[in-house]
């Protein structure tokens, strides 16, 4: 099974942002959850954080994506503990997945009304 992984942008910030209570951004808050919620599953789902997937009107934003499958881009997230099991729960279907694709039925709560962009494998 190949290695899926989940990318956080740590950067992201949700509208309602204010750096006067907020010490972290939404996107450095999410990631720390979803990175504990990818650190109690047992599977190969990683978890890595970049700055900016160029999707700072809708964040936060995440990317999910393993070699030779279907890779998505998800947006909207709120930085709570349900969102981030919901990603790392899709990301887990993600490696299981042989094509990447996870069928609708399967797809956690959480990720419902998130999905923003799907990439199709680069050909071999
Ligand atoms: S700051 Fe997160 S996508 Fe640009």
């Amino acid at each position: 099974m190949t290695t899926t992984w989940i990318t956080i942008c740590d950067t992201c910030k949700r509208e309602d942002w204010d750096p006067a209570v907020q010490s972290v951004t939404d996107g450095e808050a999410l990631a720390e959850l979803v990175e504990a919620a990818a650190a109690l599953v047992r599977g190969p789902v990683r978890t890595r954080r970049v700055s900016c997937l160029m999707g700072c009107t809708h964040g936060c934003n995440v990317a999910v994506q393993a070699p030779g499958k279907l890779n998505y881009t998800l947006g909207r997230f709120d930085p709570d503990p349900e969102a981030a099991e919901a990603i790392v729960d899709y990301a887990v279907k993600h490696a299981e997945s042989e094509t990447g694709q996870v069928p609708y039925r399967e797809w956690p709560q959480g990720v419902k009304g998130h999905f923003v962009t799907r990439h199709p494998p680069l050909p071999e």
